[in-house]
């Protein structure tokens, strides 16, 4: 399957609001939520498109006016084209995007039980920065993770952050 990276429309809230529903299994944001991150100055959203325009993935990035600091919001590739290197491609494409707008520092913050998206981040080049406890509503932990942009990527995934938190 062709896979097309091209930036997010008005047009795409509703399949947007789709994809969340079923990539997401907690902490969903409401066709509210995705209406505003599309349309708001100053945020950027990538969209991952099949050959039949279905939605594949997206991932959404933060900006501040006067900040070199960009911040990767939300991200997912949907269940049933996970694992094919789409969510890395993605992610590289986001990391250009952040780079085009200025972003020098791109930071993140991920549940600390999603091993599958911290070993991505960690291979990425993404460093743990900092842990906040109980960040989530059910109670899980978040790390935020930062790579500084053009940095090389890790080949080794190595200690497991979560089993460092403990
Ligand atoms: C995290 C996510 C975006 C990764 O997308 P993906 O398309 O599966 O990612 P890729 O296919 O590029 O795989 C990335 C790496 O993860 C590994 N991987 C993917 N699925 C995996 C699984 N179920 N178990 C273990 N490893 C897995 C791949 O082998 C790959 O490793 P490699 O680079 O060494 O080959 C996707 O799992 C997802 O949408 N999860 C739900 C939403 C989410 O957690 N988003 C992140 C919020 S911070």
């Amino acid at each position: 399957m062709s896979v097309t990276l091209r930036k997010a429309t008005g047009y795409d809230l509703d399949a947007l609001n789709r994809l969340e529903q079923v990539a997401f299994s907690s902490e969903r944001f409401s066709r509210r939520q995705l209406w505003h991150l599309l349309n708001r100055a100053n945020a950027e959203t990538l969209v991952a498109e099949g050959d039949e325009g279905q939605l594949l993935g997206y991932g959404t990035l933060l900006f501040r006016f006067g900040s070199r600091r960009g911040r990767l919001y939300s991200f997912c590739v949907h269940p049933t084209a996970r694992g094919t290197g789409l969510g890395r491609q993605l992610l590289e494409a986001l990391e250009v995007a952040a780079g085009e707008r200025g972003v020098e520092r791109l930071g993140l913050e991920v549940r600390a039980d999603n091993r599958v998206a911290l070993s991505l981040y960690r291979r990425m080049g993404f460093r743990l920065e900092s842990w906040f406890e109980a960040y989530y509503s059910d109670g899980c932990a978040a790390w935020q993770m930062v790579k500084t942009l053009g940095s090389p990527v890790s080949d080794a995934a190595g200690e497991s952050p979560v089993e460092r938190a403990g």
